[in-house]
Protein backbone atom coordinates (compact mmCIF):
# COMPACT_ATOMS: atom_id res chain seq x y z
CA UNK A 1 0.00 0.00 0.00
CA UNK A 2 1.24 4.02 -0.79
CA UNK A 3 3.18 5.25 2.16
CA UNK A 4 2.37 8.88 0.45
CA UNK A 5 -0.48 9.43 3.07
CA UNK A 6 -2.63 9.70 -0.37
CA UNK A 7 -6.33 10.30 1.34
CA UNK A 8 -8.01 6.97 2.29
CA UNK A 9 -11.10 8.30 4.35
CA UNK A 10 -12.97 11.33 3.33
CA UNK A 11 -15.87 12.47 6.36
CA UNK A 12 -17.57 15.70 5.02
CA UNK A 13 -19.89 17.20 7.15
CA UNK A 14 -21.00 14.97 9.21
CA UNK A 15 -24.20 15.21 11.39
CA UNK A 16 -25.73 12.48 13.21
CA UNK A 17 -28.20 12.70 15.51
CA UNK A 18 -29.46 9.98 18.55
CA UNK A 19 -33.37 11.54 18.34
CA UNK A 20 -33.40 15.44 19.44
CA UNK A 21 -29.94 15.41 20.34
CA UNK A 22 -27.23 16.35 17.73
CA UNK A 23 -24.11 14.20 18.77
CA UNK A 24 -21.89 15.11 15.65
CA UNK A 25 -22.32 18.45 14.37
CA UNK A 26 -20.88 19.06 10.89
CA UNK A 27 -17.25 17.08 11.52
CA UNK A 28 -14.78 16.67 8.64
CA UNK A 29 -11.49 14.96 7.91
CA UNK A 30 -9.24 13.08 5.78
CA UNK A 31 -7.63 10.17 6.73
CA UNK A 32 -4.15 9.08 4.66
CA UNK A 33 -3.49 5.46 3.61
CA UNK A 34 -0.94 4.09 6.15
CA UNK A 35 -1.69 6.68 8.66
CA UNK A 36 -2.69 6.46 12.14
CA UNK A 37 -5.28 9.15 13.07
CA UNK A 38 -6.48 10.09 16.32
CA UNK A 39 -10.23 11.28 17.85
CA UNK A 40 -9.91 12.22 21.35
CA UNK A 41 -12.53 14.09 23.34
CA UNK A 42 -13.93 13.09 26.35
CA UNK A 43 -16.68 10.91 27.73
CA UNK A 44 -19.64 11.95 25.73
CA UNK A 45 -17.84 14.16 22.92
CA UNK A 46 -19.33 12.12 20.21
CA UNK A 47 -16.29 9.66 19.23
CA UNK A 48 -18.35 6.02 19.49
CA UNK A 49 -20.87 8.03 17.44
CA UNK A 50 -18.58 8.71 14.85
CA UNK A 51 -16.90 5.63 14.50
CA UNK A 52 -20.36 3.69 14.79
CA UNK A 53 -21.46 5.90 11.45
CA UNK A 54 -18.47 5.13 9.80
CA UNK A 55 -18.90 1.24 10.32
CA UNK A 56 -22.88 2.26 9.02
CA UNK A 57 -24.50 1.22 12.49
CA UNK A 58 -25.74 4.57 12.62
CA UNK A 59 -27.45 6.41 9.71
CA UNK A 60 -26.15 10.06 9.97
CA UNK A 61 -28.68 12.79 9.29
CA UNK A 62 -26.69 14.93 6.77
CA UNK A 63 -22.67 14.51 5.46
CA UNK A 64 -20.84 12.32 3.58
CA UNK A 65 -18.53 9.36 3.66
CA UNK A 66 -15.91 8.80 1.17
CA UNK A 67 -13.67 5.57 0.86
CA UNK A 68 -10.91 5.81 -1.43
CA UNK A 69 -12.74 8.20 -3.74
CA UNK A 70 -16.35 5.98 -3.58
CA UNK A 71 -19.25 7.93 -2.11
CA UNK A 72 -20.34 5.50 0.79
CA UNK A 73 -22.90 6.80 3.04
CA UNK A 74 -25.62 4.55 2.40
CA UNK A 75 -23.65 2.13 1.66
CA UNK A 76 -25.34 -0.77 4.55
CA UNK A 77 -22.88 -2.30 7.42
CA UNK A 78 -21.71 -5.56 5.72
CA UNK A 79 -21.16 -4.12 2.49
CA UNK A 80 -19.06 -1.63 4.01
CA UNK A 81 -16.91 -4.34 5.97
CA UNK A 82 -16.80 -5.92 2.45
CA UNK A 83 -15.24 -2.69 1.28
CA UNK A 84 -12.71 -2.58 3.69
CA UNK A 85 -13.90 -0.75 6.89
CA UNK A 86 -13.78 -2.78 10.32
CA UNK A 87 -14.73 -1.45 13.68
CA UNK A 88 -13.33 -2.92 16.80
CA UNK A 89 -16.71 -1.43 18.75
CA UNK A 90 -16.30 -0.13 22.41
CA UNK A 91 -16.47 -2.49 25.24
CA UNK A 92 -14.99 -5.38 22.86
CA UNK A 93 -19.08 -6.67 22.13
CA UNK A 94 -17.42 -10.32 22.00
CA UNK A 95 -19.77 -13.54 21.61
CA UNK A 96 -19.74 -14.37 25.32
CA UNK A 97 -20.70 -18.06 24.97
CA UNK A 98 -18.56 -18.68 21.28
CA UNK A 99 -15.31 -19.91 22.06
CA UNK A 100 -11.93 -18.20 20.62
CA UNK A 101 -12.00 -19.48 17.79
CA UNK A 102 -15.74 -19.24 16.71
CA UNK A 103 -15.77 -15.32 17.80
CA UNK A 104 -12.53 -14.99 15.30
CA UNK A 105 -14.42 -17.19 12.83
CA UNK A 106 -17.19 -14.59 12.92
CA UNK A 107 -14.81 -11.53 11.30
CA UNK A 108 -14.06 -13.85 8.14
CA UNK A 109 -17.74 -13.48 7.46
CA UNK A 110 -17.40 -11.03 4.11
CA UNK A 111 -14.07 -10.78 4.69
CA UNK A 112 -11.66 -9.31 1.71
CA UNK A 113 -8.56 -10.73 0.37
CA UNK A 114 -5.53 -10.02 2.58
CA UNK A 115 -2.58 -11.39 4.94
CA UNK A 116 -4.93 -12.05 7.89
CA UNK A 117 -6.59 -15.05 8.46
CA UNK A 118 -7.07 -16.76 11.90
CA UNK A 119 -3.94 -18.66 11.43
CA UNK A 120 -1.85 -15.10 11.49
CA UNK A 121 -3.73 -13.58 14.02
CA UNK A 122 -2.68 -16.90 16.39
CA UNK A 123 0.81 -15.82 15.32
CA UNK A 124 0.46 -12.52 16.71
CA UNK A 125 -0.94 -13.52 19.50
CA UNK A 126 0.20 -17.04 20.46
CA UNK A 127 -1.53 -17.62 24.09
CA UNK A 128 -4.92 -18.24 21.83
CA UNK A 129 -3.45 -20.75 20.54
CA UNK A 130 -4.16 -22.76 23.39
CA UNK A 131 -7.20 -21.39 24.48
CA UNK A 132 -9.02 -21.44 20.90
CA UNK A 133 -11.68 -23.40 22.43
CA UNK A 134 -12.14 -21.31 25.47
CA UNK A 135 -15.34 -19.43 25.87
CA UNK A 136 -14.57 -15.61 25.27
CA UNK A 137 -16.76 -14.47 28.74
CA UNK A 138 -13.60 -16.55 30.55
CA UNK A 139 -11.36 -14.54 29.26
CA UNK A 140 -9.77 -11.23 31.17
CA UNK A 141 -10.20 -8.16 29.80
CA UNK A 142 -7.32 -7.22 27.81
CA UNK A 143 -7.51 -10.88 26.37
CA UNK A 144 -10.99 -10.17 24.75
CA UNK A 145 -9.50 -6.65 23.30
CA UNK A 146 -7.07 -8.66 22.11
CA UNK A 147 -9.86 -11.42 20.50
CA UNK A 148 -11.81 -8.47 19.15
CA UNK A 149 -8.99 -6.83 17.32
CA UNK A 150 -8.19 -10.58 15.69
CA UNK A 151 -11.93 -10.70 14.81
CA UNK A 152 -12.19 -6.87 12.43
CA UNK A 153 -8.41 -8.04 11.12
CA UNK A 154 -9.45 -11.44 9.78
CA UNK A 155 -11.98 -9.10 7.44
CA UNK A 156 -8.26 -7.70 6.26
CA UNK A 157 -9.59 -4.28 6.39
CA UNK A 158 -8.31 -0.91 4.92
CA UNK A 159 -9.03 0.62 8.19
CA UNK A 160 -9.30 -0.32 10.97
CA UNK A 161 -11.35 1.15 13.28
CA UNK A 162 -11.05 0.94 17.25
CA UNK A 163 -12.58 2.52 19.67
CA UNK A 164 -11.14 2.61 23.17
CA UNK A 165 -8.90 0.12 23.04
CA UNK A 166 -7.45 1.18 26.46
CA UNK A 167 -10.90 1.49 28.37
CA UNK A 168 -10.89 -0.82 31.66
CA UNK A 169 -7.38 -1.76 30.90
CA UNK A 170 -4.29 -2.12 32.98
CA UNK A 171 -1.59 0.07 31.98
CA UNK A 172 0.70 -2.55 30.92
CA UNK A 173 -2.33 -4.45 29.35
CA UNK A 174 -2.56 -0.97 27.30
CA UNK A 175 1.04 -0.87 26.24
CA UNK A 176 0.85 -4.63 24.70
CA UNK A 177 -2.39 -3.31 22.63
CA UNK A 178 -0.73 -0.44 21.51
CA UNK A 179 2.94 -1.88 21.15
CA UNK A 180 1.03 -3.87 17.85
CA UNK A 181 -0.13 -1.02 15.99
CA UNK A 182 3.19 -0.63 14.09
CA UNK A 183 2.67 -4.25 12.91
CA UNK A 184 -0.55 -3.99 11.96
CA UNK A 185 0.54 -0.51 9.83
CA UNK A 186 3.19 -2.53 8.29
CA UNK A 187 0.97 -4.93 6.88
CA UNK A 188 -1.10 -1.96 4.91
CA UNK A 189 -3.41 -1.48 7.26
CA UNK A 190 -4.63 2.34 8.18
CA UNK A 191 -6.06 2.88 11.68
CA UNK A 192 -8.67 5.00 12.80
CA UNK A 193 -8.46 5.28 16.91
CA UNK A 194 -10.82 6.91 19.66
CA UNK A 195 -9.35 7.62 22.62
CA UNK A 196 -10.43 9.23 26.03
CA UNK A 197 -6.99 8.75 27.01
CA UNK A 198 -5.04 11.93 25.62
CA UNK A 199 -1.43 10.56 26.36
CA UNK A 200 -1.85 7.39 24.58
CA UNK A 201 -3.42 8.74 21.61
CA UNK A 202 -0.46 11.39 20.91
CA UNK A 203 1.74 8.28 21.10
CA UNK A 204 0.04 6.35 18.90
CA UNK A 205 -0.98 9.06 16.31
CA UNK A 206 0.63 10.71 13.44
CA UNK A 207 -2.25 13.29 13.40
CA UNK A 208 -5.37 14.01 16.17
CA UNK A 209 -8.70 15.36 16.36
CA UNK A 210 -10.19 16.83 19.25
CA UNK A 211 -14.31 16.87 19.52
CA UNK A 212 -16.31 18.56 22.30
CA UNK A 213 -19.70 18.17 22.67
CA UNK A 214 -19.63 17.18 18.63
CA UNK A 215 -17.99 19.65 17.47
CA UNK A 216 -14.34 19.72 15.82
CA UNK A 217 -12.19 21.94 18.73
CA UNK A 218 -9.04 21.12 17.77
CA UNK A 219 -7.14 19.14 14.89
CA UNK A 220 -3.66 19.12 13.40
CA UNK A 221 -0.06 17.07 13.72
CA UNK A 222 0.07 15.26 16.78
CA UNK A 223 3.90 16.57 16.99
CA UNK A 224 2.81 20.20 16.91
CA UNK A 225 0.07 20.40 19.15
CA UNK A 226 0.66 21.96 22.38
CA UNK A 227 -0.51 20.50 25.96
CA UNK A 228 -2.61 23.97 26.98
CA UNK A 229 -4.13 23.75 23.88
CA UNK A 230 -5.52 20.63 23.60
CA UNK A 231 -6.35 20.99 27.44
CA UNK A 232 -8.26 23.95 26.41
CA UNK A 233 -9.96 22.01 23.27
CA UNK A 234 -10.93 18.09 25.28
CA UNK A 235 -12.28 20.53 28.03
CA UNK A 236 -13.73 23.47 26.72
CA UNK A 237 -11.93 25.85 28.38
CA UNK A 238 -10.42 29.10 27.41
CA UNK A 239 -6.64 28.75 26.82
CA UNK A 240 -6.15 31.36 29.94
CA UNK A 241 -8.47 29.46 31.83
CA UNK A 242 -6.62 28.72 35.70
CA UNK A 243 -8.37 25.06 35.47
CA UNK A 244 -5.44 22.90 34.31
CA UNK A 245 -7.24 19.51 35.07
CA UNK A 246 -4.63 17.78 33.20
CA UNK A 247 -5.17 15.99 30.16
CA UNK A 248 -2.87 12.91 31.18
CA UNK A 249 -4.42 10.08 33.47
N1 LIG B 1 -27.99 5.18 21.27
C1 LIG B 1 -28.06 6.40 21.79
N2 LIG B 1 -29.24 6.99 22.05
C2 LIG B 1 -29.31 8.24 22.57
N3 LIG B 1 -28.23 9.01 22.83
C3 LIG B 1 -27.03 8.49 22.58
C4 LIG B 1 -26.88 7.15 22.05
N4 LIG B 1 -25.55 6.92 21.91
C5 LIG B 1 -24.93 8.02 22.32
N5 LIG B 1 -25.80 8.95 22.74
C6 LIG B 1 -25.47 10.31 23.21
O1 LIG B 1 -24.70 10.94 22.20
C7 LIG B 1 -23.61 11.67 22.77
C8 LIG B 1 -22.31 11.13 22.23
O2 LIG B 1 -22.13 9.81 22.72
P1 LIG B 1 -20.92 8.90 22.28
O3 LIG B 1 -20.79 8.93 20.82
O4 LIG B 1 -21.12 7.57 22.92
O5 LIG B 1 -19.69 9.68 22.95
P2 LIG B 1 -18.23 9.16 23.32
O6 LIG B 1 -17.99 7.88 22.60
O7 LIG B 1 -17.34 10.27 22.89
O8 LIG B 1 -18.22 8.98 24.80
C9 LIG B 1 -23.76 11.55 24.27
O9 LIG B 1 -24.46 12.68 24.74
C10 LIG B 1 -24.58 10.29 24.44
O10 LIG B 1 -25.34 10.34 25.63
MG1 LIG C 1 -17.45 6.05 23.31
Amino acid sequence: MSRDHATLLDVEALTVHHGQLCALDEVSFSVGAGETFAIIGANGAGKSTLLRALAGLHPPTSGRIVLDGEDITAVPTTERLARGLALVPEGRRLFPSLSVEENLRVGTHRARKGPFDIQRVYELFPWMVERRRQRAARLSGGEQQAVAIGRALVANPRILLLDELSLGLAPVVVQRIYGLLPELLSSGVTILLVEQDVSQAMRAASRVLCLLEGRTTLSGLAGELDRASIEAAYFGLHAESPERGGVAR
